[in-house]
């Protein structure tokens, strides 16, 4: 399905180059969004400086859409989280997406038109061991969703955040064993884990013109995993 307007809307999506970010970018092609899908060395969150590059070059376009997909996720008991882990995490988490909305949003007010969906995770609702840092940020994240969505709604920019329960990717695999993976599957009233399309279905919608309510939102797409 693609949107109707006759110039193509144009997206900015982060860590497009694998996993979730991946299929986001085939799910918003499918729908005629043009994709500008940055490498992390083109557009190294972790760099304020590489950010404010980025947009004093190419990303000086403007931009309808914006996918803050892109994110780490370092496992710590909280007793040995280090300074250095905490930083990196809260600037490729949240500080990034903060300043990538910041550079998007006023080419966004000026043509009364925006979509914004920060990809977050059931962590931000719920937790488990040695994900305090990840719940941290992207509980932050959340947060700063919402205020988002009341602070643009009024320019026509809608702003939603989605939260992927667990999901094959490297990020999965590399953070839990086969063995741990399957007991979680055990857990999960689907009996399986996401597959990246499965979350990038419901992002592609929220980017596109189809969606011209739903803002402020955190949505679970978790199999069902905080039914239980
Ligand atoms: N997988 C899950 O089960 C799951 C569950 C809940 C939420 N999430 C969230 O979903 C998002 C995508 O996760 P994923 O599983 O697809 O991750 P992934 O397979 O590890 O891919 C991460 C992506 O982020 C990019 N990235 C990492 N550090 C970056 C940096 N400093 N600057 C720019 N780009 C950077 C990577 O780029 P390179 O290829 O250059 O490294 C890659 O494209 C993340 O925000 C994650 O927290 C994932």
């Amino acid at each position: 399905m693609s949107d109707t307007n006759k110039t193509p809307r144009v997206a900015l999506l982060t860590g497009g180059s694998r996993g979730i970010g991946a299929a986001i970018r085939n799910e918003l092609e499918a729908r005629a969004i043009r994709v500008v899908a940055p490498s992390s060395n083109d557009l190294n969150l972790a760099s304020p400086a590489s950010i404010e590059s980025y947009f004093s070059g190419p990303g000086k376009r403007p931009f309808d859409v914006l996918v803050n997909n892109a994110g780490i996720n370092v496992l710590n008991a909280i007793d040995a989280i280090d300074t250095a882990t905490w930083e990196q995490m809260v600037q490729i988490d949240l500080t990034a997406p903060l300043r990538l909305i910041q550079h998007v949003v006023p080419a966004m007010q000026a043509k009364r038109y925006g979509r914004i969906v920060n990809i977050s995770s059931i962590f931000s609702l719920v937790t488990r061991e040695r994900r305090g840092a990840y719940s941290a940020v992207k509980s932050g994240l959340n947060g700063l969703t919402r205020t988002a969505a009341v602070e643009f709604g009024p320019h026509g920019i809608l702003v939603n955040a989605v939260c992927p329960g667990y999901v094959a990717t490297e990020l999965t695999t590399k953070n839990n064993s086969p063995q741990e993976l399957s007991r979680i599957a055990d857990t999960i009233p689907l009996r399986r884990l996401a597959e990246p399309l499965e979350i990038a279905r419901l992002v592609a919608f929220l980017c596109s013109e189809e969606n011209s309510y739903l803002t402020g939102q955190t949505v679970a797409v978790d199999g069902g995993l905080l039914c239980v």
